[in-house]
């Protein structure tokens, strides 16, 4: 058998004979001719099988295979300006690894969204989830990549955990041999102590909402990416937010064209991300609302509604900081400015977007701390280990957590989170 290569290398071997493993994703004949469209995870070619090259035994066979059947291809790669990727195989020989049922769930005629969730381990062999997540990947890559060239080292936080970060109306729940656990909402704390250790960390996981909310928004289980640096402020945690979606956005552009295509983004949009990044006071965020019409009091949070009207009015994500500390949590600082603040900031991403980006300065004074946390009634016990990095040494610090599911969403353009996830977990889904 000739050498086994990948369609994405298919342009280093045109004149030779190559062998391509994958599945069959579509099928035209006529007459002595197939057109076998075969799939191997980096790309689709079109394979063209004639009956006097393959014989009549292969030729049939190849003629009866099932959709979506495992298969072998071999064949000699040539040009073809009419090919989407500009190379097609001519078969010389193949062999079936496992023909697929009749019945291959996902059909060409239009199914339900539904339909297709419930058949998602299936649906990620379509050419559009496909390109979804390979900007997923490169997303993460490029946040990692990028912090990691700044400096930033890589702390793992833990998933199961004594108490809550995020509220705690919203956790998991679970029996850890007699006492409760809970599945974390997110690394952060961690994350305090580790950069007072390591000065600029991050944490990459999943995190856990038991979150009843059902909108485009929400999932119970998403992935964050969770910065944390000593001695920066606020305005430090805002340009370190802004440097790294400008990473991003960079990235994605110069690697995943050909998948935004997929997806049908208007890359133009993403083109138009610049430095510098719009910010408003939340202050000022009330009045733009007030002025478009919304009817939100100084006081509240926003809701998906006001993000969406504040993110419509910008090219660039907006920075909008200083929210009022009863709406946000327990370890956010107070602004010396005026103590009903938090020095807090939600990047809201434009068109309509909203939040993908939460972070803050931290309250880094024991007594203000705990004080704090028994305003939020929380079990002063479980957050003794906190407290002790304000015991000693404490320093000015700040940080952040980008949710990477509402970042790709954005970034490919998507009206709903959970194509974003291989197998999202919502509050009506837990399955496949
Ligand atoms: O704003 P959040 O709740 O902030 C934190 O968890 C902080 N501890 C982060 C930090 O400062 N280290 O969540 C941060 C981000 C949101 O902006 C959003 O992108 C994402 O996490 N997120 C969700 N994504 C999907 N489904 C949910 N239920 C989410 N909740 C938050
Ligand atoms: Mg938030």
């Amino acid at each position: 058998m000739s050498s086994w290569t990948y369609v994405s290398a298919i342009r280093e071997h045109v004149g030779q004979e190559v062998t391509l493993k994958g599945w069959l994703a579509n099928r035209r004949s006529s007459g002595k001719l197939h057109f076998l469209q075969v799939r191997d995870g980096t790309g689709t070619i079109q394979c063209v099988m004639e009956k006097k090259i393959v014989g009549d035994e292969p030729f049939d066979a190849a003629g009866a295979l099932p959709l979506e059947s495992s298969l072998a291809v071999s064949g000699t790669v040539r040009e073809d300006p009419r090919s989407p990727i500009g190379f097609e195989l001519a078969v010389t020989a193949f062999s079936v690894v496992a023909p697929a049922g009749l019945d291959y769930p996902i059909q060409k005629k239009e199914a339900g969204t539904d339909f297709l969730m419930d058949h998602r381990h299936l649906w990620l062999r379509s050419r559009r989830q496909q390109a979804i997540l390979a900007v997923r990947a490169e997303i993460i890559r490029a946040i990692r990549d990028h912090l990691d060239s700044q400096g930033f080292t890589l702390i793992d936080a833990p998933i199961l955990t004594p108490a809550a970060c995020e509220g705690t109306s919203t956790l998991f729940e679970t029996d850890y041999f007699g006492d409760k656990a809970y599945l974390t909402q997110s690394g952060q704390l961690y994350m305090e102590a580790a950069a007072m250790a390591f000065g600029r960390v991050y944490c990459f996981g999943p995190t856990f909402r038991a979150e009843k909310s059902k909108t485009r928004r929400h999932l119970t289980e998403f992935w964050m990416v969770e910065p944390e640096m000593a001695f920066v402020d606020l305005d430090g945690d805002m340009a370190i937010i802004e440097d790294l979606l400008v990473a991003v956005v960079a990235r994605v552009l110069d690697r995943r064209r050909e998948e935004l295509k997929v997806v049908e983004r208007d890359v133009s949009k993403l083109e138009a991300v610049r430095k510098p990044f719009p910010r408003m006071r939340y202050d000022e965020a009330i009045e733009v609302l007030k002025r478009a019409g919304a009817s939100v009091e100084w006081g509240a949070d926003f809701g998906g509604d006001e993000e969406t009207i504040l993110s419509r009015q910008h090219d660039s994500p907006l920075l909008v900081h200083r929210y009022p500390a009863d709406v946000k949590a327990f370890y956010m600082k107070r602004d010396p400015q005026d103590p009903r603040l938090a020095l807090a900031v939600d990047v809201l991403a434009p068109e309509g977007y909203g939040e993908i980006v939460g972070g803050s300065q931290r309250e880094d004074d024991l007594a203000v701390l705990e004080a704090s946390l028994e305003r939020h009634k929380l079990p002063r016990e479980a957050f003794e280990w906190y407290l002790d990095l304000r015991r000693y040494g404490t320093v000015t610090h700040s940080g952040f957590g980008i949710g990477i599911e509402r970042t790709v969403a954005w970034i490919c353009g998507l009206p709903h989170i959970r194509e974003t996830i291989p197998f999202p977990r919502l509050m009506s889904r837990l399955s496949p």
